[in-house]
C-alpha cells in the first residue's frame, strides 16, 4: 500500500522577464512582462510504507519544489497528492503530524533560543505526550549527539550542529514520514556519517518511509534502496538501487591477497578478456575486469593457481557510474530486460 501517492503532478511559477540593468528594471515596473516556468512536470510516484527513496536531478529539476507540494508548503497546479491518505495542502496541519521535512538550507529551530526550548516548544505544537518526548530526547541526544548544543540558542552553533538538531526536531513525534532536502550539504565527513548512520536506524526500527533529495552520492549509496531521478521537471528514471547497478555498472575490481609474495601474475590471466591486473604489491594486488565478459569465478580459479588466497574482497559498483548512464540517455528497459537482471526485483521503467 502506498503511503504516498502523486498522480500527474505539476507546478507552475509564474517568472518576471527582466532586461538588464537600471533601464530594464525601470521599463519592467510599466511593462511587467513574464513567463511560466513547469518546475515540476506531470509526475507520477507512489512510495511504500517504509521506503528509501533518493529524489536526485541536476540544479533546478524541481526536486525542492517536488517535497514543498508533499508537504504542503506549496499548492499543486495541477494533478493529485496524498500522503497517508490526506491531501497535504488542504489538510496540513493533520499532514504535519504524519511528517517530518528537515530543509539542508534552513532551520525550523528559533534562532534565538536554546535549543532544547525549540524542541519543547515542538513538543507543545504537536501535543507530544509527555513520555513519549522524553524517551525521544533521550534518544536523539545519546544518537546524535546533542548534549555539547542543547543549551545553546541556535544562532550560535555550527552548521552540523544545527543540523542534528534539525532532525532531533523533524522526528520528535515520531513521523510516518520523513522528508529530507539536502540534508548533508555544507557538512564535514564525520557528521554525514552520523546523520546516515541515524537515518538509517530511524527507517529500519521505527520503519519510517525517507524520502532524500542529495547532490551526495554517497548519502544515496548508504541510505536509499530506491533511485527517482528528475531532469527539467520531468520524471526520467524509477528504480531499484540495487538491480540496476548490477544491470548497469560492468566493472568490478576484486582485490586479493596472498599467502606469498607475488612476483608476477601469468600470461593466461592477463589474455582473459577485459582483465586489467592493477597494483601488485608484495602479496596483495588487484584485478579489474567487464563482467559481461568473464565471470569473477573464472578469475579466482586462475589467481589459486598461483598459491593460497588469504582473502579477497570485491568492490560494490558506484552509483554515479548508473547516474552518469541515465543523463546520457544510455539506460533503458530494454536493455535491462534483455540481460534478464530483473526478474524478481521492482519495476524499472523510464520515460523520456
Ligand atoms: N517560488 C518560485 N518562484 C518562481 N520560480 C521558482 C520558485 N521556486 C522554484 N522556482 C523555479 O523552479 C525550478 C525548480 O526549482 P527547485 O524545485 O528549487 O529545484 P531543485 O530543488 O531541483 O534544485 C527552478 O527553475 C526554480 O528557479
Ligand atoms: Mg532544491
Amino acid at each position: 500500500m502506498s503511503i504516498i501517492k502523486v498522480e500527474s503532478l505539476s507546478k507552475k511559477f509564474k517568472q518576471a522577464i527582466k532586461e538588464p540593468g537600471l533601464s530594464g528594471a525601470v521599463k519592467h515596473l510599466f511593462t511587467q512582462k513574464y513567463h511560466q516556468k513547469v518546475a515540476v512536470d506531470e509526475i507520477n510516484l507512489n512510495i511504500n510504507k517504509g521506503e528509501t527513496v533518493a529524489y536526485v536531478g541536476p540544479n533546478g529539476a524541481g526536486k525542492s519544489t517536488t517535497i514543498k507540494m508533499l508537504t504542503g508548503i506549496l499548492v499543486p497546479s495541477t494533478g493529485k497528492i496524498t500522503v497517508d491518505g490526506l491531501i497535504p495542502h488542504k489538510e496540513r496541519i493533520e499532514n504535519a503530524k504524519n511528517i517530518g521535512v528537515v530543509f539542508g538550507q534552513r532551520t525550523q529551530l528559533w534562532w534565538d533560543i536554546p535549543v532544547i526550548e525549540s524542541l519543547s516548544l515542538l513538543k507543545d505544537i504537536y501535543e507530544i505526550p509527555e513520555q513519549i518526548y522524553k524517551e525521544n530526547l533521550d534518544k536523539f541526544v545519546e544518537l546524535l549527539g546533542l548534549g555539547d548544543f542543547l543549551h545553546l540558542p541556535a544562532r550560535k552553533i555550527s552548521l552540523g550542529q544545527r543540523m542534528r538538531a534539525d532532525l532531533a526536531a523533524a522526528l520528535l513525534h515520531n513521523p510516518k514520514i520523513l522528508f529530507l532536502d539536502e540534508p548533508t550539504i555544507g557538512l564535514d565527513i564525520s557528521v554525514k556519517e552520523r546523520i546516515r548512520k541515524f537515518i538509517k536506524e530511524m527507517n529500519s526500527e521505527q520503519g519510517t518511509t525517507i524520502m532524500l533529495t542529495t547532490h551526495d552520492l554517497d548519502d544515496i549509496e548508504e541510505i536509499c534502496e530506491r533511485l527517482v531521478i528528475i531532469d527539467q521537471g520531468r520524471k526520467i528514471f524509477d528504480g531499484d538501487l540495487q538491480a540496476v547497478k548490477d544491470a548497469f555498472v560492468r566493472e568490478r575490481t576484486i582485490h586479493f591477497q596472498m599467502k606469498n609474495t607475488i612476483k608476477s601474475l601469468n600470461k593466461n590471466l592477463e589474455e582473459l578478456p577485459s582483465v586489467k591486473i592493477e597494483n601488485i604489491h608484495e602479496s596483495r594486488f588487484s584485478i579489474s575486469f567487464d563482467r559481461f565478459q568473464v565471470s569473477a569465478g573464472e578469475i579466482s580459479g586462475h589467481v589459486m593457481k598461483y598459491g593460497e588466497v588469504i582473502d579477497f574482497r570485491i568492490d560494490e559498483p558506484k552509483i554515479e557510474n548508473v547516474i552518469k548512464k541515465v543523463y546520457d540517455g544510455n539506460l533503458n528497459l530494454g536493455n535491462l530486460e534483455k540481460e534478464g537482471e530483473t526478474s524478481d526485483k521492482k519495476e524499472i521503467f523510464i520515460h523520456c
